[in-house]
């Protein structure tokens, strides 16, 4: 199965509301009919205004996490309702910055998952081993029981009807200038790939996007997409500015179009 490959910009707590609008205008105008799809998850603060913008682009929105919580007195939090009503299509769900500074749990991520999934967002769950875990050969083990962990409960008919996407970002190549190689990032989305074979089907591993992050920039990306199992990139820093951004894309697309 071919899979559309996605490259997706965290903009993590970066840009105000005018810059935000800005980068959004130069990316509309520089794809304007991109062979890959482009998710931009600006803050929160920004959502509904870029909305607006890229309602005639084929760009698309994603929020940087959300509450579990339907509504209620959660001061602070935003709410999947909330999103939805914003033209969201996407959440990313447990990167590693919500995991380690805001001490999200395996539960709170499969909770959060779980409500994205019913309100029809598509979360983009985010795993990764921490250096230290790297070097005593906890990798795979790590990543498993975030899977495990964070998709407890969810069966496979749910997860093939809404669709999920999967990042792995390695805690030590976010935001460091140290990329995994591109045997590093193929050897895990394999790993991933095959998890979600054996414990849900053959055909959610087949469709379900792969994504890796962690320092992503134009001079790394087309030897990382030309592995069979990475079907794009969740990319932070590289993705405030559109120069930077776009020559990502372009990257992406000329090596799917070679
Ligand atoms: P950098 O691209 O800045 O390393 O960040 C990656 C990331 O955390 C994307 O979610």
């Amino acid at each position: 199965m071919k899979r559309p490959q996605m490259i997706a910009g965290n903009w993590k707590m970066n840009t105000t509301y005018e810059e935000g609008l800005l980068l959004t205008e130069a990316l509309i105008n520089a794809h304007p009919d991109p062979l890959c799809e482009i998710v931009l998850c600006p803050p929160f603060t920004h959502l509904f205004g870029i909305s607006s913008l890229i309602k005639t682009s084929p760009i698309k929105l994603g929020a940087q996490t959300m509450s579990q919580e339907k509504n209620g007195a959660f001061t602070g939090e935003i709410s999947a309702d909330m999103l939805k009503s914003c033209h969201c299509k996407f959440v990313i769900i447990g990167h590693s910055e919500r995991r380690q500074i805001y001490q999200e749990k395996n539960t709170d991520i499969n909770q959060k998952l779980t409500t994205s999934i019913h309100n029809q967002l598509t979360p983009i769950l985010c795993i990764g081993e921490t250096l230290e875990e790297r070097n005593n050969q906890q990798t795979l083990s790590i990543l498993q029981n975030q899977l495990k962990e964070g998709l407890k409960g969810l069966s496979n008919d749910l997860l093939i009807n809404n669709q999920i996407v999967i990042a792995y970002e390695p805690i030590w190549a976010i935001g460091t200038g140290k990329v995994a190689t591109p045997d590093q990032a193929q050897e895990v989305h394999q790993f991933i790939r095959n998890f979600l074979s054996s414990q849900f089907s053959d055909q959610l591993a087949q469709q379900t996007q792969l994504l890796y992050g962690g320092s992503v920039k134009a001079e790394n990306i087309q030897a990382l997409i030309e592995k069979p199992d990475i079907d794009g990139a969740l990319v932070g820093g590289a993705s405030l500015t559109a120069a930077s951004f776009s020559a990502i894309i372009n990257g992406a697309v000329q090596t799917l179009t070679r």
